[in-house]
């Protein structure tokens, strides 16, 4: 088979880390197949990745929680591989209404892997997240930190995810690589496509770019009394570029069977640490204006400080980022801009 025809399932592909990821792929000439219920996206993101790609992705509106749906699907599709970013998101949302997050974040990656085993499909990249970690003994994070109690529903369902996929892959013929993103930010070069938060932002970018654009009247900056440099909590922003590239780099070791183990698990951050104000104040710096902020108190289960040692994500997936918190923070600026 031409291995650059390989056609790959993104679940959640019109979401912020998918239609970046549905891109790459593109870049790098797979076939891409697009199942997302636009729970939390707009159908225009199709028409920005392919006004980026200038290929159409082949899309279905399917929510995954309907499984006879899934399975039809599957049974009229011939997949290589599945990177499943579909899942709920919201932290706060998730301890006002766990039951949505365990039905929607865990029972559709049961059915997903139901279907990928009945049908073959062996090829699993799964989006998890530093939250596995809670707050780390050692910075930076390796993947070795022990995964601690999670701090929301949201974060157990990543965790539960984690552990469902390493029990399926010891029986089952299911190769998996989990990658645990720190914190995305920034949007495509074209800002065709970005990120589209619903409602306030809990997310520290997009709250600024949208105070900085007048949408919100100004920053509450969570706590100033951390034990870090400047007070403000610690966090690796991570471009949202760099981390599609980083799902090509996993995939490519799927399909090529250069893994190791039938499950691995690898960070996706830069490796570089910083604070709510450093991230104020480069906004500041590459927006030309002074932002309105204020300090207030901590947020609960807030940690203190994370990022990651991306040494095995480098060393085996021959993955890096490249682009910097400036990058990030100008493209995030650039395309709320372009927002109405
Ligand atoms: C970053 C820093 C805040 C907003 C969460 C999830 C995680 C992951 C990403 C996603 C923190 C501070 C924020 C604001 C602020 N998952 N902040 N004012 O909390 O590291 O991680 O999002 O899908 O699982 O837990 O990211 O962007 O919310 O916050 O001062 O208005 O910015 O306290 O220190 P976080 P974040």
């Amino acid at each position: 088979m031409n291995k650059e025809k390989r056609k790959i399932l993104v679940t959640g592909g019109l979401g912020f880390i998918g239609s970046h990821t549905v891109v790459e792929l593109q870049n790098e000439g797979f076939d891409v197949i697009i199942i997302d219920d636009l729970s939390n996206s707009k159908i225009e993101v199709l028409e920005g990745i392919t006004s980026i790609s200038h290929i159409k992705p082949e899309f279905v509106q399917l929510d995954l929680k309907n499984k006879e749906l899934v399975s039809e699907f599957f049974s009229n599709h011939s997949i290589d591989g599945v990177i499943h970013f579909a899942a709920s998101k919201a932290v706060g949302e998730s301890v006002e209404q766990p039951l949505k997050y365990y039905e929607n974040n865990i029972a559709t990656l049961v059915y997903l892997l139901q279907e990928m085993i009945k049908n073959k499909v062996s090829n699993f990249i799964f989006s998890s997240s530093c939250t596995v970690y809670g707050q780390a003994d050692e910075l930076p994070i390796t993947e070795k930190a022990p995964v601690k109690i999670a701090e929301s529903p949201y974060g157990n369902t990543k965790q539960i995810g984690e552990e469902i996929i390493n029990d399926t892959t010891r029986v089952e013929d299911l190769e998996a690589i989990v990658l645990r993103y720190f914190n995305p930010i920034g949007a495509h070069e074209s800002v065709k496509i970005g990120e589209l938060p619903i409602g306030i932002p809990q997310n520290l970018i997009p709250f600024v770019t949208q105070t900085a654009a007048g949408i919100r009247k100004e920053l509450s900056v969570f706590g100033d009394d951390y034990p870090t440099s400047d007070g403000t909590a610690v966090r690796d922003y991570i471009h949202v570029v760099d981390l599609a590239k980083a799902h090509i780099a996993a995939l490519r070791r799927l399909l090529d069977g250069n893994n190791k183990e039938k499950i691995e698990f690898f960070n996706v951050g830069t490796g570089k640490g910083n604070s709510v104000l450093e991230v104020v104040q480069a906004f500041e710096k590459i927006s030309n204006q002074k932002l309105n902020y204020k300090i207030v108190g901590r947020r609960e289960g807030d940690i203190v400080s994370a990022y990651a040692d991306t040494t095995l994500a480098n060393q085996e997936l021959g993955w890096q980022s490249k682009l910097t918190l400036e990058d990030g923070l100008a493209s995030a600026w650039k395309w709320q801009q372009k927002q109405s």
